[in-house]
């Protein structure tokens, strides 16, 4: 079972889950409630589960006994699928009872919002399907219209398989213990519309370390620009010499950042941490501006 995606080059092509192509993915799988139907209906072929919160990887890992064909990625689903993944990937993608934001004023937070459809439809092969089900009937109607008006999914059947495990999550229990009914959504891709992503992110290789011209370097640092951000937000002095910490957002990654500059070593920056980070021509380019490389 793979976590991270840790030394790979990234985007992760379609060898990385070995011999044969994964055919289920299952985002935001919470406590893998439902990822333990999937396995048991195809458990040779690899299945991918993208979950948001460390705190239910480490609960659904040890359900799932860290099998070898179980791929758990941690992450937000909306950056991984448009940038990490290999597209026209899975032949089912299925998201049970993600957060509704019911509320007219929190709308923009709903997982739908912006791109996430034309992501999804990049993810999923040719006829692949899209499953959800929610427990908030403005929600699911707000979802219905959206998959419509992209114009690059149309409704499809919700399986009674899927229907009947797709109840049996922990969310399931809780909203069917409250009274509330399901709405369930199957969308199919409609495989001759091509949809438009504008990718904003340049992702780059893993880089090792930089090597520096002279010691200098700019204390006080801070870009805006086009809803990316760059701040320098704090160096800490110590007697092996110092350590960087820079805060970075682009779209909707958002990353905190390690560099060290070791004494010994002064001409040598050297990120800490760096199986975790996703270097960006963004980092690199804001880097440049407070040392001199
Ligand atoms: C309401 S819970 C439902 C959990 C599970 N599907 C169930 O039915 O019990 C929503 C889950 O989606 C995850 N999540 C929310 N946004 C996400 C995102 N952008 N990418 C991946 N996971 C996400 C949350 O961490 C949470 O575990």
């Amino acid at each position: 079972m793979k976590v991270f995606w840790q030394e790979e080059k990234l985007p992760l092509k379609k060898t990385f889950f070995g011999p044969k192509e994964p055919r289920f993915l299952e985002i935001g799988f919470g406590k893998g409630d439902f990822m333990i139907h999937l396995f048991a209906l195809d458990s040779s072929s690899p299945l991918v589960g993208i979950e948001i919160s460390k705190e239910m990887i480490n609960i659904t890992l040890r359900k799932l006994s860290y099998h070898p064909n179980i791929f758990l990625f941690h992450g937000d689903a909306r950056f991984l699928l448009k940038y990490v993944f290999p597209y026209f990937l899975f032949e089912k993608i299925f998201m049970l009872f993600p957060f509704p934001w019911p509320k007219e004023r929190h709308k923009e937070r709903r997982i739908f919002e912006g791109d996430f459809i034309n992501i999804l439809w990049y993810s999923l092969k040719d006829n692949g399907k899209f499953y959800t089900v929610t427990d908030e009937e403005v929600f699911s109607q707000d979802t219905k219209e959206k998959f419509m008006n992209s114009g690059v999914f149309e409704q499809d059947e919700f399986e009674d398989f899927f229907r009947k495990k797709a109840t049996e999550t922990k969310y399931a229990r809780k909203w069917r213990k409250a009274g509330k009914n399901f709405y369930f959504l199957c969308f199919k891709k409609i495989k001759e519309k091509k949809p438009k992503i504008e990718k904003k992110i340049k992702i780059i290789n893993k880089v090792d370390h930089f090597i520096l011209k002279n010691e200098k370097f700019k204390d006080n640092y801070e870009k805006k620009e086009e809803g990316r951000i760059f701040i320098l937000k704090e160096i800490y002095f110590s007697e092996s010499g110092k350590i960087f910490k820079f805060f970075v957002k682009e779209e909707i990654l958002e990353q905190t950042l390690f560099f060290t500059l070791d004494k010994k070593r002064n001409f040598i920056l050297k990120p800490l941490f760096k199986e975790r980070i996703i270097f960006t021509e963004w980092i690199l380019e804001n880097l440049k501006k407070i040392f001199d490389f």
